[in-house]
């Protein structure tokens, strides 16, 4: 089979190169209309409107930003392009936890020329860390963190092209992927992991879980193994995350397609695998020696894929849930809030090209001590419809709007969405909940397809509204504030807080927003997490060339954006080749946790790069965030 060096670009732009979106001759490209819309930044005109007014210099400079004392409580640093972290003068840094570390005792230590062992990955640390929440739990400090994928290569270093050619390798494999959950401690070295904490536990490709909500037991997610369609195992390609109210983590299920693969050359795929790019090939192998993986001989195995699956940090034993209530698709995060009436609110983002933007509110409201068992079962799906004019709603996903029956509407989500005529987007990546007032952003990492093909269930996407620049490998920042202030309400306004750019390269639309300038260049925001003070973390996950259209922006960073004044300043860099992902704070909010994604030549030059997560504090052990 094909193959690709997936160590070094991540794993959507892996999904891209191995099934790329069909061409299409016949879509027009569409230029971007030069209307005027309100924006919430008054004067900063933050928000897409068109290459004929973003030419107009309305959008260049930053002269139009709020005047008054910064808030940020760090001098920016400079773009960079080594293979190391950067943080401003008065922070530091240093590594917790890296692939391979062991959790628990009877792990064997890892080797910085063969990795780990099949015997011992599942009692470690996993490879490439994602989304991750810290719990303070009875006075500890417990981290749950996403494991998204593998790296072939690097997790099967003895292996030619890293590719698997044994059971054994494929359970490797799949122990280096799905969740960690781990205690960590502060002593004379820093931060560390607690080695055999009765918290800490490793969810694989392989964990028993339960599936829950409207599509469980549906007659698609039944297999031979499970009759009942109720009991699932493993979590796969787990990216960004969240956490409850009450206190349990969820970890969200993207790019689970590309695990599985066909045996049966001639296999005719199911109805509804085109639309989620499940194929005749994986990107893995498991299928050669797991036929759970093998579509021709377990067809329903992917639908049981795609979820929201909430953990429960504080009950090593518990077993995890599939939550179907929140839609099947390429989840990225799963950012909760509460309604004005304590409904749980849930936005979720569809991360591929031309994909939506969704939200989930429960039929119960939560109160704290009460029975949450069901609050992310019984509820109601819904999709982002934008409009021109700098308002938008969100569509209820029903039988009635959708033609579809209340289950299917949770297996084939995407379809549904398309039924009702949703927006599609420049790839929503993580929606973050402004803490202080009744605010959400949703990370629009880039989208090459924009105003050039249609997405894959043949929606057109057009260069209009929150996605407005056509081949936009740029990305951008969309916030809306719901109506009322009430996360439940059905309308809202939108605009965009920023839209990257590089103001030396370009001097249109592509030159980005007026709160982009050559000191804060970036591109491809895709993580991204409030602070308690109210200001709004963005990492990026782009391009790190620093050449040609990303001249200047060096390496995958992390910004600081203040949502206020729009002001957007670069706190931190990771090393060139990475991706700079998760970001969670200690509990006295003295430390921030940072995730280092798919390294090149990381921590160690001399040995396997591993992905990594590390902690950065103040000198002064001042509060960060
Ligand atoms: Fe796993 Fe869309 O990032
Ligand atoms: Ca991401
Ligand atoms: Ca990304």
């Amino acid at each position: 089979m094909k193959r690709f060096n997936i160590n070094k670009i991540s794993w959507d732009e892996l999904d891209e190169l191995r099934r790329p979106t069909p061409e299409t001759t016949d879509f027009d490209r569409v230029v971007a209309g030069a209307v005027s819309r309100r924006g919430f930044l008054s004067g900063l005109v933050a928000f897409g409107s068109g290459a004929a007014v973003m030419g107009s210099g309305l959008l260049k400079g930053s002269t139009a930003l709020a005047q008054g004392a910064s808030r940020f409580a760090f001098t920016p640093i400079a773009a960079q392009t080594d293979f190391t972290v950067h943080v401003p003068d008065g922070y530091e840094w240093k590594t917790v936890a890296s692939w391979g570390d062991p959790l628990f005792s009877d792990a064997p230590a890892f080797d910085p020329v063969t990795g780990t062992t099949v015997e011992g990955q599942a009692r470690a640390f996993g490879e490439n860390t994602d989304g991750m929440e810290l719990f303070s739990i009875d006075g500890r400090e417990v981290i749950a963190v996403n494991h998204e994928y593998a790296n072939l290569d690097i997790n099967l270093p003895q292996n030619d092209e890293g590719a698997p050619v044994s059971a054994d390798d494929v359970r490797k494999i799949q122990d280096a992927q799905g969740v960690a959950v781990f205690e960590v401690t502060e002593g004379e070295n820093g931060w560390e992991i607690v080695i055999d904490s009765p918290y800490n536990r490793r969810i694989t490709h392989n964990t028993p879980m339960r599936i829950a909500g409207p599509a469980a037991g549906h007659d698609l997610l039944k297999t031979e193994a499970d009759p009942t369609g109720t009991e699932a195992l493993g979590t796969f390609n787990n990216c960004g995350a969240g956490r409850t109210p009450w206190g349990t983590y969820l970890t969200c299920e993207e790019n689970f397609n590309g695990y599985f693969g066909s045996t049966e050359p001639a296999f005719e795929r199911p109805e509804g695998f085109a639309r989620y790019g499940i194929e005749l090939e994986s990107g893995y192998d498991y299928e050669k020696f797991d036929p759970r993986f093998d579509i021709s001989k377990t067809p329903n195995e992917p639908n049981r894929a795609g979820y929201v699956v909430e953990i429960d940090p504080a009950d090593a034993s518990s077993t995890p849930v599939k939550r179907t209530a929140l839609g099947r698709f390429k989840h990225e995060n799963a950012e909760v809030t509460l309604a004005a009436d304590n409904r749980v609110v849930v936005y979720l983002g569809d991360d591929e090209r031309g994909e939506f933007l969704y939200r989930y509110v429960s039929n119960g409201t939560y109160e704290e001590g009460g029975d949450t068992s069901t609050l992310l079962d019984d509820g109601q799906l819904y999709v982002a419809k934008f409009h021109e004019d700098g308002t938008g709603e969100w569509l209820a996903l029903t039988p009635e709007a959708t033609g579809m029956d209340r289950a299917m509407i949770h297996i084939h989500t995407r379809q549904a969405a398309s039924a009702v005529g949703a927006t599609t987007m420049d790839r929503p990546e993580w929606v973050a909940v402004n803490p202080l007032k009744a605010e959400a952003y949703c990370a629009l990492t880039n989208n090459k397809n924009r105003a050039v093909k249609p997405n894959a269930g043949g929606d057109e996407t057009p260069a209009t509204g929150p996605n407005p620049r056509a081949e936009n490998n740029y990305g951008q920042i969309v916030r809306w504030r719901p109506a009322g202030e009430d996360h439940a309400a059905d309308g809202f306004d939108w605009d965009l807080y920023v839209m990257a750019g590089n103001p030396e390269v370009h001097d249109d639309a592509y030159a980005g927003s007026g709160n982009v300038t050559p000191g804060n260049m970036f591109n491809s925001p895709d993580g991204m997490k409030f602070d308690s003070q109210g200001m709004l973390w963005i990492q990026t996950d782009g391009d790190d060339s620093n050449e040609d259209d990303f001249a200047g922006m060096g390496n995958n960073q992390m910004l600081c954006g203040d949502p206020e004044t729009g002001e957007i300043a670069r706190f931190m860099t990771g090393p060139n080749g990475a991706e700079v992902t998760g970001a969670t704070f200690s509990t006295d909010r003295k430390t921030m946790f940072v995730g280092i994604q798919h390294p090149m030549n990381f921590p160690d030059a001399d040995a396997l790069p591993r992905s990594s997560i590390i902690a950065i504090r103040r000198t002064d052990g001042a509060v960060i965030g």
